[in-house]
């Protein structure tokens, strides 16, 4: 295990002219992100993500819990934590004054690097960044500032890297490069822990993942397992006998419903049932026009687990 967390929590209290208040961000998380994964954290804004990531990265110390994070003790050994993790925050970017690679040296040499010079060297031109590399920060597009930000959280190499909203604010292209790059990093070793608002993020990219809200985890598991809990797959078939068809679907489903020319097949795993349905129907001699799969999206999860909608809980989709 790559991180093992159980039970944190964090409490602020901000004081203002108004008054004292506090706000319960994180009650009670438990994680467990395996090595050479891509775990998520997915929810709405306000959920406590950051507040979760920046207790794990030894930012700031959780109220209550214990986590081991790539073997050591988060509490008695910060130090050695923050060795084998980079961080990069949530719209963490670059300064605007100085190069990426004097800013990519710096944060080598803060990790004590004996060749700050080649490390930079290497992880610019691991991001496509050799080209830009001794621009001011601020001529930097915004995607590149992403790429950026992230070359220097892996400068050191850590096996450990926590992405908070890593594509936030990025058009399309970017956001599909970061993801590719995302994946690259994990299939070449490194456990990434990044956190989300996009369902499309967390259902496309993460291995496994919790879905957050309120400060606690309402769902873990696989994009597929979590989104099979909730309401399995629908396979629409356009057929020439409906009625018929159904019949032999049947012990198939968990139900079917007929609407006209249009049969509807509920399955648990659309993916797996389908050769069936289909050899079934071919048996029977029944003729089909068209098929479609659609599966529960993750929204389908949260709605389950909240009785909202994560875009009514303030997240875009
Ligand atoms: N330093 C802080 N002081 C007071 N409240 C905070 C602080 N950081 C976060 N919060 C509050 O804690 C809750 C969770 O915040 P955060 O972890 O940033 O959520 P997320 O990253 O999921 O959007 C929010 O209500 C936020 O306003
Ligand atoms: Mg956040």
């Amino acid at each position: 295990m790559m991180i093992q967390a159980q039970g944190l929590r964090k409490t602020f209290t901000t004081r203002s002219r108004k008054g004292t208040q506090t706000v319960e961000a994180v009650r009670g998380v438990d994680l467990d992100v395996a090595e050479g994964e891509i775990f998520g954290v997915l929810g709405p804004n306000g959920a406590g993500k950051t507040t979760t990531i920046r207790m794990l990265s030894t930012l700031i110390a959780p109220d209550a819990g214990t986590a081991t994070i790539a073997g050591h003790d988060l509490l008695k050994e910060p130090a050695a934590v923050r060795r084998e993790l980079g961080y990069v925050s949530q719209a963490g970017g670059v300064e605007d004054t100085t190069s990426p690679r004097a800013q990519i040296m710096m944060a080598a040499r803060i990790h004590a690097m004996a060749d700050p010079k080649r490390a930079a060297a290497e992880v610019l031109e691991r991001f496509d960044l050799t080209e830009m590399a001794d621009r001011p920060g601020r001529t930097l597009s915004g995607g590149q500032k992403r790429r950026v930000a992230i070359a220097i959280g892996l400068v050191h190499s850590p096996p450990l890297l926590f992405l908070d909203e890593p594509t936030t604010g990025l058009d399309p292209q970017n956001r599909a490069n970061l993801w590719d790059r995302i994946r690259q990093l994990r299939d070449s070793g490194t456990s990434v822990l990044l956190s989300t608002h996009y369902l499309d993020e967390a259902d496309a990219l993460c291995d496994r993942l919790v879905i957050i809200d309120h400060g606690q985890v309402v769902a873990e598991g696989t994009p597929g397992e979590l989104k099979r809990e909730v309401s399995g797959d629908v396979i629409t078939l356009r057929v020439d006998e409906p009625e018929r068809a159904a019949g032999t679907l049947k012990p198939y489903a968990r139900e079917t419903r007929v609407d006209e020319d249009v049969l509807r097949v509920y399955v648990d795993d659309g993916e797996h049932a389908l050769p069936a349905l289909l050899r079934a129907l071919e048996e029977q001699g029944l003729g089909l026009s068209s098929i479609a799969l659609d599966r529960s999206t993750l929204d389908d999860v949260f709605l389950a687990k909240t009785g909202r909608t994560l875009r009514d809980a303030g997240a875009a989709t």
